[in-house]
This record gives structure tokens, C-alpha cells and sequence, in this order.
């Protein structure tokens, strides 16, 4: 089995904020819980360097878009393992083996008759570097999403045929339903394609930051089907073999709602004009927001991941994102409810639950745990949990798996209260009881540890280590299935005077 999980590549036209971290976490935790099943992963991110986004931003700063894209792109790529992502390659669109498949792939598409000459003419947003269609204009031609004056463009380009896949399209979402999720995004991609599909410019005339079009030196791609591309070329150039054999088609493209048409209609047309295999999920998640705004850099209003790992660290991040936003909508975020779930549920329900446990086996039985059974009542409520928390992860569905295993969480720290070992300790006849009540509690949070791994990694690990029990596999993340002799002090795990 393998899995293969993309972000959306960042533009590199300025510094990484919350928006890109977002992403990358959210499949970073898709891509921790499959290996976790003992899949083959394959997880990719990385940055989109050409077109105008990124050469009117250079010219802004009296540089060359080349030198812009090599400062930011290192920004990005730093942001990734402090946000804990452990992605297996970092994709840059001016890598030239990515530009040497962009070429292959684009001129195969013309090969097989899906390119022709003509001029555009109409609206375009160079921040989106999208042309825009005429009802997708705010008043006094803006761009709904930047709030920029959109430019007039008439332009020769080449044009990729996309209105000859209206059909297959169709099909595609008739028979496959599970291509566009959540629901709402599948209606709106198809809605889309329904309204009917006008052919786009595949390359830029006037634009000479892109990959070179092999039949035209005149002209380069236009920078979203060299985009799209990446997660296509990234497999054969990533390790020292090609990958593509093993990987493609990719499980799940993971994109904000900003670029849902590339991805759900001109994407899977690319594809098909070019016999390639569709990937099997696009999920579509939606915006952070402040005050009610998209949060983005040139909005001014954006939370700086950096600042947030540098004092709470990335855990505290990546479970804040994943728990206060329903995964797939829009959610409001903001400092103020950041410090409440990290207090209330990091802090208290989490933090406690691991020193109190640790403490009390610590204090009555000098850190040794009794072999023996499970309280039968708290197995109960462990069974099914791995499996329902798989499911939801199979349908990205990842604050609902973060809700299943809190659930438990909170049924622990009730458990504690419920059995009281502090008073079964005080009467040597329920020696045996109190046993029973610590083993099932430290096995319980070792349970609901390995499936918190994907969301809070660095301290899970602490924590299993603590345990003497650092294995991770999802098997084991049965009631009864862990075998602890002994465990360790340990520091708060999220300590509140930070
Ligand atoms: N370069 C293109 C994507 C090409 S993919 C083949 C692009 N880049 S971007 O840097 O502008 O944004 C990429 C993604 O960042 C968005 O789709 C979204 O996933 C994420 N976000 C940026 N701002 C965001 C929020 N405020 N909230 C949530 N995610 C957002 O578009």
C-alpha cells in the first residue's frame, strides 16, 4: 500500500505565514497516521517560483525574480521541519527537472491535439495569476480575493483545449463522487464545469519568468500548468530512482478553496489531454480567518507561526489549527482562543492526565505496573476507537479523528475522578483494585498518545518514552495491546508559564 499527500506549492513572492502552515500540518498529520499503518508515504510540499506573482514582486524590490525566489524558497523550506512536517521532498519549480517534465508533459498535450494559436482577451489578477471570467469580477473590476484593480490583457498565446473535456469531466464526477470533497466544493467544481468550459491560455507571451515553451522561445508556460505539474515531476526526480511507478496517482491534493478550479477542473482535464492517471481525492479546506478577513500577507493580518512555535512550540500550533477549525471550513482564529486550548485542553486535560498518571503509579507502586486485565468498563469505551479514527482520517476529516481521541482523554481524567486512587491507596484491601485502575489508566493514555502522535508528535514521543512503550505502529493502539513495565517522571508537556 502507498500513500502519497501534496500541499499546494507556496508562492515565493513573500514570506511564509499561518495560511501555508495550515496546509502543510494538516497533511503532514494525514501523512504521519499512514505510516502508522505501515503504508509506503510519500508526502511533498515546496514552492511555485514563476509568473508574474513572483516576477512583479522582484521588480517591486529592484531584484532579479530568480534571487527573490531563492531567498524566500529557503524560507518555506525552513518553515517545514519547525512546524514538525516531515515531508519526504521539497519541490521548487525552478528546479530544472521539474522544468525539463513540464516540457515533456505540455508538449505531449499539443501532441495529442489539445493546443492551438489564439489571442485572449479579458480580465486578469497577477496576484492570483488567474483570468478571470465576468462573474467572477467584484465592482470596479477587482479581484474578489485581493482587492486589486484587475488588468485589461490581450495577449497571442497557445490555448489548452479544456472545453473538449467537458464531458469527461462530467463523467469523472458522476462516477466518482469521492474525487472533490467536502461535499459543498464538489458541487461548486461541478457547477463549474457545468456552466461550460472555456479554453485557457496554457502559455504567456509577454512573460519571460517561466519554464521556455519548447515549440515557441517566444512564450513560456503559463505558471499554473507548470505548477500543477509539480506533483506529478517531483516522483521522478525526488530519490535516487523514479518513484512514479510506485506513487502515482497521488491519494490526496490537499488546497485551500482560493484554488479549487485549477485543481478540481483543469487539473484532471491536463491530465487526461496528456494519458496521464487522475489523482484519486482533492479535499478542500478553507481560510483562516482574522476579524472576518482571509488572513493573508497582503491583507496586513496575519498570526506569525514562527512567533507561536518560538514560545508554545509547534504541537501547540498544530493542534490548535486542526481543533478550532473544522477541517474543510472556514474558522476564525486568534490569539485568545489560541491560549484557551492551550490552557484548557493541552495544559489541563492532556498535561494533567500524563503527570497525574505518572505521578500516582510514581508515589503508590514506585513506577512498576502490574501485569494483569483491563478495567472492563474502560475497555468498552476504547473499542472501535482506532477504527473510527482511521475512517475519519481516510476522509481527511481531521478535527472529527482529534474529537474521537479527546473523547478518550477526557474519559481518562473522568476515570481518575470516578476511581479515586488516591483513596483506594489508603486501604491495603483494595491493593489489587488500585492495580487494576493504574495499569488500565497508564495503558489508556499510552492508547490515546500513539493515535495524538500524527497531531502532537515531539510530545507524544516524550510521553511513550516516558512510558518505557515508544512504538507507534496504529496496531497497537488497542486497549490491552501494550505491554508497560514501568515509567518515568516527566516535565509538564505544555507548561503554562511560557
Ligand atoms: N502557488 C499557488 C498554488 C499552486 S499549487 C499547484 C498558490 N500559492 S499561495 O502561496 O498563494 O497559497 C497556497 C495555499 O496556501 C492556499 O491554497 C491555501 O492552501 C494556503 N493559504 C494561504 N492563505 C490562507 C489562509 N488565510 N487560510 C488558509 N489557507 C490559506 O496559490
Amino acid at each position: 500500500m502507498s500513500f502519497y499527500v501534496t500541499t499546494p506549492i507556496y508562492y515565493v513572492n513573500a514570506a511564509p505565514h499561518l495560511g501555508h502552515a495550515y496546509t502543510t500540518i494538516a497533511a503532514d498529520v494525514m501523512a504521519r497516521h499512514h505510516r502508522q499503518r505501515g503504508e509506503s508515504v510519500f508526502f511533498l510540499t515546496g514552492t511555485d517560483e514563476h509568473g508574474e506573482p513572483v516576477a512583479d514582486a522582484a521588480h517591486a524590490l529592484g531584484i532579479e525574480p530568480q534571487e527573490l525566489a531563492d531567498r524566500n524558497a529557503e524560507r518555506f523550506k525552513a518553515l517545514a521541519p519547525r512546524l514538525g512536517a516531515s515531508n519526504d521532498f521539497f519541490i521548487r519549480t525552478t528546479d530544472p527537472q521539474h522544468e525539463a517534465v513540464v516540457q515533456e508533459v505540455l508538449g505531449r498535450v499539443r501532441e495529442n491535439g489539445f493546443v492551438y494559436e489564439g489571442t485572449y482577451e479579458g480580465w486578469y489578477c497577477p496576484r492570483c495569476a488567474d483570468f478571470k471570467a465576468d462573474n467572477e469580477i467584484d465592482e470596479g473590476n477587482r479581484c474578489p480575493i485581493h482587492h486589486i484593480e484587475l488588468t485589461r490583457e490581450q495577449e497571442d498565446n497557445y490555448f489548452f483545449k479544456l472545453s473538449a473535456f467537458q464531458q469527461r469531466l462530467e463523467q469523472l464526477y458522476e462516477e466518482h463522487a469521492e474525487f472533490v470533497s467536502p461535499r459543498s466544493r464538489y458541487n461548486e467544481a461541478l457547477s463549474f464545469i457545468r456552466s461550460g468550459l472555456r479554453d485557457v491560455p496554457l502559455t504567456r507571451h509577454k512573460l519571460r519568468w517561466g519554464v521556455p515553451v519548447p515549440w515557441d522561445r517566444e512564450h513560456v508556460f503559463y505558471v499554473w500548468f507548470d505548477a500543477l505539474l509539480n506533483y506529478y515531476s517531483a516522483l521522478s526526480y525526488a530519490g535516487a530512482e523514479d518513484r512514479t511507478q510506485e506513487l502515482w496517482p497521488a491519494s490526496y491534493h490537499l488546497i485551500g478553496k482560493d484554488i479549487l478550479r485549477f485543481h478540481t477542473v483543469y487539473w484532471p482535464a491536463l491530465l487526461m489531454a496528456a494519458e496521464i492517471e487522475l489523482p484519486q481525492h482533492v479535499f478542500v479546506h478553507g481560510f483562516l480567518l482574522m476579524d472576518g478577513e482571509k488572513m493573508s500577507k497582503s491583507l496586513g493580518n496575519v498570526l506569525d507561526p514562527f512567533e507561536v512555535i518560538d514560545r508554545f512550540g509547534a504541537d501547540a500550533l498544530r493542534f490548535y489549527l486542526l481543533r478550532e477549525v473544522p477541517f474543510g471550513q472556514d474558522g476564525s482564529v486568534s490569539t485568545a482562543s489560541f491560549e484557551l486550548r492551550y490552557e484548557g485542553e493541552l495544559a489541563n486535560d492532556l498535561g494533567n492526565l500524563a503527570s497525574r498518571s505518572i505521578g500516582m503509579l510514581t508515589r503508590y507502586r514506585a513506577g512498576a505496573v502490574s501485569a494483569g486485565d483491563m478495567d472492563a468498563e474502560l475497555a468498552a469505551d476504547f473499542g472501535g476507537l482506532r477504527e473510527r479514527v482511521a475512517a475519519h482520517v481516510d476522509r481527511a476529516e481531521l478535527h472529527l479523528a482529534l474529537e474521537e481521541i479527546w473523547q478518550l482523554v477526557r474519559r481518562l481524567n473522568r476515570y481518575v475522578e470516578e476511581q479515586a486512587p488516591w483513596q483506594l491507596a489508603k486501604d491495603e484491601q483494595q491493593g489489587e483494585r488500585l492495580d487494576c485502575v493504574l495499569r488500565t489508566l497508564i495503558e489508556g493514555l499510552r492508547v490515546v498518545t500513539v493515535l495524538l502522535w500524527p497531531y502532537l508528535p515531539a510530545s507524544a514521543e516524550r510521553l511513550l518514552d516516558a512510558l518505557g512503550a515508544p512504538a507507534l505502529a496504529l496496531a497497537g493502539a488497542e486497549l490491552g495491546a501494550g505491554s508497560i513495565a514501568s515509567v518515568q517522571p516527566i516535565d509538564p508537556l505544555f507548561p503554562k508559564d511560557v
